[in-house]
Formats: structure tokens, sequence, C-alpha cells
């Protein structure tokens, strides 16, 4: 992992050094609010649909995942790093919630910054500009409306965007994690760079497919 790292870490060097002409496009920053529906293909080849609702204003990053023919998991991450997993039904009644610390915020609008322009390709349908960051992310944005189409992690997850409305917010009240997840028993994970895997650049993935920042 260490060395990893140090790779990563020089390449992120090499690519500050080359300094590249300015001719090529640049990804689109987020819009500050937004929502998306993503289709999502994780590692394992099984599907979830996710709702993401992205509040840089608030400092949250929202995301709703229905996987296949399974449960309906609130994913609720703040930028102070803490995220609440949980299903709604109450205690006894299949209600769940677990709470990690991550040592990284929400991504930036512009998280995709300095990304590696790698040229056009059809993807889902789409004539894209394709951009890869710190061999991490893949990002597929459609020439003609610069919406995101697609993104895809080093670790084989890949995230169809089916719907995308700028400027759109989720209601304070649906991110409000149930009260079990602050009872005696909820169980605190504390994920911090390292074991979250990559790093560098401020773009950093957990374990769920999902993007965070780090905070520093
Ligand atoms: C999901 O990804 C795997 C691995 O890339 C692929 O074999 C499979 O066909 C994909 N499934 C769907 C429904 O896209
Ligand atoms: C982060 O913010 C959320 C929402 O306000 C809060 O519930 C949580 O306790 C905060 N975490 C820390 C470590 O302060």
């Amino acid at each position: 992992m260490k060395i990893f790292s140090n790779l990563l870490l020089l390449l992120l060097l090499f690519t500050a050094a080359s300094t590249p002409g300015n001719l090529s496009p640049v990804p689109k920053p987020w819009p500050e609010r937004f929502h998306a529906l993503l289709y999502m293909n994780l590692t394992d080849a099984k599907l979830q649909l996710s709702d993401l609702w992205y509040d840089w204003p608030r400092g949250r990053n929202v995301n709703i995942f229905q996987k296949q023919l399974g449960v309906l998991l609130y994913d609720i991450e703040w930028d102070n790093g803490t995220s609440f997993y949980y299903t709604l039904g109450g205690k006894g009644q299949g209600g769940s919630c677990e709470v990690m610390e991550f040592e990284v915020g929400i991504p930036r609008p512009n998280f995709l910054d300095g990304a590696e322009y790698l040229g056009t390709e059809v993807a889902d349908g789409f004539l894209c500009n394709v951009w890869q960051k710190v061999n991490f992310i893949w990002y597929y944005e459609d020439v003609e409306t610069q919406l995101p189409v697609r993104w895809d992690f080093y670790d084989g997850i890949s995230s169809h965007v089916m719907k995308f409305e700028a400027n759109v917010a989720l209601p304070d009240s649906i991110t409000q994690a149930p009260p079990y997840c602050f009872g005696e028993v909820q169980l605190v994970k504390k994920m911090d760079v390292a074991t979250t895997g990559v790093n560098g650049d401020n773009v950093i993935i957990n374990p769920f497919g999902k993007i965070r920042r780090l905070i520093s």
C-alpha cells in the first residue's frame, strides 16, 4: 500500500512537471448542488441504483442505494468526515445503522481539476470526452452537453448517469439519521486514508464506490 502511495505521488509529480499544453478540454466542474440517478455495477457484478444528492454549500453528499432485489440503504456523508449508513424500519424491524468516520470530506465541485485528457470515446451510446485522474477514476462527459455520462473506478465499480438535474436540493428532513444511529450499540468504524486505499491530489475512494476528498 505504501509503495502504491509512493508510486501515485511520483505519478503526480511527473504529471505536474510535464506542463501540458492548454488545448485539451477540461471536465466541467460539478454544480454546487445536483441530483443524479445512477445505475451502478459493483465489483462483484451486482447492480444497484443510487440517488445521488450532492450539496456542496451544505457540506453534504447523499447516496440512497437501491440494491437489486435488496434493501434501500441511506448513506449520508458530511464534510466533517462522518458518514451514516442506515436502513429504515426501526429497531427489531430491519432498521440498522452504521456510523463511519473518514478522515476526508466530500469531493469539491472541481475535484477533477488536473485530470489527464484521454480523448473521445463512445460510452453508453454517447460521444464523450474522457479523463482519468491518478489512475483512480475514469470520467466520461458528453461532448455535446458536458453532462457526466459515466465514471469508473480502478477497482471495477462503474456508475452510469441516467438522470442529472443541476441546482436541486434534498430536503434536510430526509437526511436526518434515525435515532438508532445515535444509540449505544452503534458501530463506529474509523476509515482513514490508509485503510481507504488510494489517495492523492484530493481524490479518494472508499470501499463503496464513492468519492471523498482529503479534508486538508
Ligand atoms: C457488470 O460488470 C461486469 C464486469 O465488467 C460485466 O461482466 C457485466 O456484464 C456488467 N453487468 C451489467 C448488467 O452491466
Ligand atoms: C458531522 O456533522 C454531522 C451532521 O451535522 C453530525 O451529526 C456529526 O456528529 C458530525 N461529526 C463530527 C465528528 O463532528
